[in-house]
């Protein structure tokens, strides 16, 4: 028996309570944060302390890591991203609506974020569920999206021509534009059935998908545009406000995410593992 308490939020996601992530979980308690996971998609904790071999060790737990391409490591532990913002910087990593790795050909279950230096203020996240999202759309829009395909890119954000070589300030927090630049694009489907869940999901997102696979830019902009709108409404999301101590685990195909840009001249430093997923239909 475990003694884990789940609380679902006002809104996506669910609150987990009586667990220490960096204790040794047991197989009952475990099994009731993958239930939890699957219901709904983002987990939040609080309190933890957590060192970086402890957040590998649960990720691990999870499957396997996926190692980031493109964001600069936390110094000795390749398996973990540095999310960071420096009080001179004035762009974040993360500041727009997005899905992390939809541009991989087998796109990453989910990311498990350990707030490790906060601003005083601000510098939330929000998240939004996609599978609420879909489920609320009027039924022409989802027979028009049934059997299409869109496809996914890293290079205009990552790669040589990424607009963020422009922004100084976080050239040294990516790299390896080489390998963005020759990433194949991927498709998946616009609405996936979601691996965990069983729920359809919308799968596209504002950061990494480049347009419908067959589809003009204009009739893709079209598409997609209302759609990211409506993903967004705030029935569909929840904004989760750092402590320290806090976790955030969300599910990639499930959710996307947004880190608010709201502490300039403080600094946040967050970090981040991405634990591999599977093939989506
Ligand atoms: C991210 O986009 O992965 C980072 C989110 C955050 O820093 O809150």
């Amino acid at each position: 028996m475990s003694a884990i308490t789940v609380t679902p939020c006002n809104g996506p996601g669910a609150e987990i309570g009586n667990v220490e992530l960096a204790a040794e979980l047991s197989d009952d308690d475990f099994a009731v944060l993958q239930q939890a996971f699957a219901d709904h998609g983002l987990l939040f904790f609080r309190d933890q302390d957590i060192s970086p071999e402890k957040h590998i060790e649960f990720a691990e737990r999870w499957g396997e890591i996926n190692v980031n391409r493109f964001f600069t490591p936390v110094e000795g532990y390749p398996q973990i991203a540095l999310v960071s913002k420096e009080p001179e910087d004035t762009t974040n990593i993360g500041g727009g609506w997005h899905t992390d790795h939809s541009y991989d050909e087998i796109p990453a279950l989910g990311s498990i974020l350990v707030a490790r230096e906060l601003p005083e203020s601000g510098g939330d996240t929000m998240f939004a569920d996609m599978a609420a999202a879909y489920e609320a759309l009027p039924d022409d829009t989802k027979e028009k999206l049934d059997g299409l395909e869109a496809v996914h890119s890293a290079k205009h954000i990552f790669g040589h021509q990424s607009a963020y070589k422009e922004d100084g300030d976080l050239n040294d927090r990516f790299g390896n534009e080489d390998a963005a630049d020759t990433l194949d694009d991927v498709t998946h489907p616009v609405v996936i059935t979601h691996p965990l869940s069983g729920k359809k999901t919308l799968y596209v997102n504002g950061a990494f998908t480049v347009g419908i696979k067959g589809w003009t830019p204009k009739e893709s902009a079209e598409l997609l545009m209302p759609l990211y709108q409506h993903a967004i409404q705030d029935e569909f999301v929840t904004r989760f406000q750092w402590k320290p101590g806090s976790i955030a685990f969300w599910d990639n195909r499930a959710t996307w995410h947004y880190a608010l840009n709201d502490y300039q001249g403080q600094k946040r430093t967050m970090h981040r593992i991405t634990v591999e997923g599977c093939v989506i239909h």
